[in-house]
């Protein structure tokens, strides 16, 4: 399998004069400044402060900065970015400007090459990811919908395994069989192929991995492609680019749509994934204790800083249902509602904590299927149903084309 690069793909044309970044580093580059010495290392240090506007994470991690020259102490740096939004250059500028300026460094030459996305981005992405057309994996993907949390543990992978199960299952009354993806990215415990009972290995069909299918739903998973037994390791750069990669080499057909569960938690990794897949929105999974609402804040962040709409908040192990028929709240209660009170979405629904749950993901059988006649099968089928409705009026995030 040849995995294509991942999103920020940068052209390298215009910055020839500067030399990569590769080249830079570690090359001693003599000039003055106030009389001391500088080498392309402190610039690049200096640069390492400046965040990518709305992020978090800085502009040398992101493998923005494409060259650095230094000559009798004047300063010229390159960059180039790929993105649909003008005033990104703008800021950009402005920030290293006057980041040089505060290290000393006045009337420093800033080059900038903007690059547009591949594809016309989708309306709802922040315009940084590009799309190849040719290898797009998601061209007939008509919504593609992350799962996330802001911490581990909550039940983010059951609630995607359902979740998926539930929307195969709607879309097959309307005679939409095999138009449910599920993407598992969770690359330190995939978990997703035991809940939906898979294994095996997925077969390779030139460039792209061929899902495994099981309860009609398309799923692909690192679990399937990593041993079990084989402890992985990973660093920073390395699980983003991997990630990138295996996300957007999957050969998922026509699907109506594609569920993602995102490794836990709001770092780097989760961050550059949801800039490489044109999401048509997110749901954040949380769980009833008052405490976990700024987790899920945390969570739901992630999305509005790169204007992925929040669809709404699924509050899991919401209470214990008693023989008698009343509702024992273990982990506290009103979470959920607060939480999407707070970032102005909805309560998706409220998710009893059921032991019926928990047995159907160690099985392989999602309790959607298993016992369908179940308070948290009907509530996942509700949300799967909302979720139909609310996607169905609004136009697609991707390609057109899909039908
Ligand atoms: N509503 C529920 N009732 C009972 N058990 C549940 C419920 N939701 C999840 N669980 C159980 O809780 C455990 C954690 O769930 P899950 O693996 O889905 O969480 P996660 O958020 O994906 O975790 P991670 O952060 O490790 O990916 C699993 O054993 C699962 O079966
Ligand atoms: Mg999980």
């Amino acid at each position: 399998m040849r995995l294509r690069h991942g999103v920020v793909e940068l052209p390298q044309n215009d910055l020839r004069r500067s030399g990569s970044i590769d080249s830079c580093l570690g090359k001693t580059v003599p000039c003055s400044n106030r009389n001391t010495k500088v080498d392309q290392d402190t610039i690049l240090k200096i640069l390492k402060k400046v965040n990518y506007p709305g992020f978090s994470r800085d502009i040398v991690s992101f493998g923005l900065v494409k060259g650095v020259e230094i000559n009798e102490g004047h300063v010229s740096v390159g960059l180039a970015v790929t993105t649909a939004d003008k005033s990104i250059p703008e800021k950009l500028h402005a920030a290293i400007d006057q980041a040089l300026k505060d290290a000393g460094f006045i009337n420093a030459a800033i080059s900038i090459s903007v690059a547009a996305p591949k594809t016309p981005a989708p309306s709802i992405a922040s315009g940084v990811a590009a799309h190849d057309p040719e290898h797009d994996a998601l061209r007939e993907v008509k919504h593609v919908i992350a799962v996330a949390s802001g911490k581990g543990g909550v039940g983010k992978s059951t609630f995607a395994v359902n979740l998926a199960c539930a929307l195969a299952k709607s879309l097959a009354t309307q005679g939409r069989v095999g138009r449910v993806g599920l993407l598992d990215c969770d690359i330190y415990g995939p978990s997703v192929p035991l809940m939906i009972g898979l294994q095996g290995r997925p077969e390779v069909d030139g460039d792209f991995l061929v899902p495994m299918e099981n309860f009609g739903v398309k799923v692909m998973s690192m679990g399937f492609l990593v041993d079990e037994d084989t402890p992985v390791i990973w660093r920073g750069p390395m699980i983003m680019k991997t990630i990138q990669q295996f996300s957007t080499n999957v050969a998922w057909g026509n699907l109506d749509f594609l569920i993602v569960d995102l490794p836990p938690g709001t770092g780097d990794a989760q961050l550059s994934l949801v800039q490489t897949i044109p999401l048509r929105g997110a749901i954040v999974v949380t769980t009833p204790q008052r405490a976990a609402v700024s987790v899920a804040r945390r969570g739901a962040m992630m999305f509005t800083k790169v204007n992925v709409p929040l669809l709404g908040i699924a509050e899991n192990m919401s209470y214990l249902a008693t023989p008698s028929g009343g509702r024992e709240n273990i982990f506290g209660e009103g979470g959920g509602a607060e939480a999407a009170h707070d970032l102005n979405t909805e309560l998706l629904g409220q998710l009893p904590l059921d032991p019926r749950v928990r047995e159907g993901g160690d099985r392989g059988i999602p309790i959607v299927l298993s016992h369908p006649e179940s308070i948290s099968a009907s509530v996942f089928t509700d949300i799967a149903r909302r979720l139909i409705e609310k996607v169905a009026s609004a136009p697609t995030a991707l390609n057109s084309s899909a039908t």
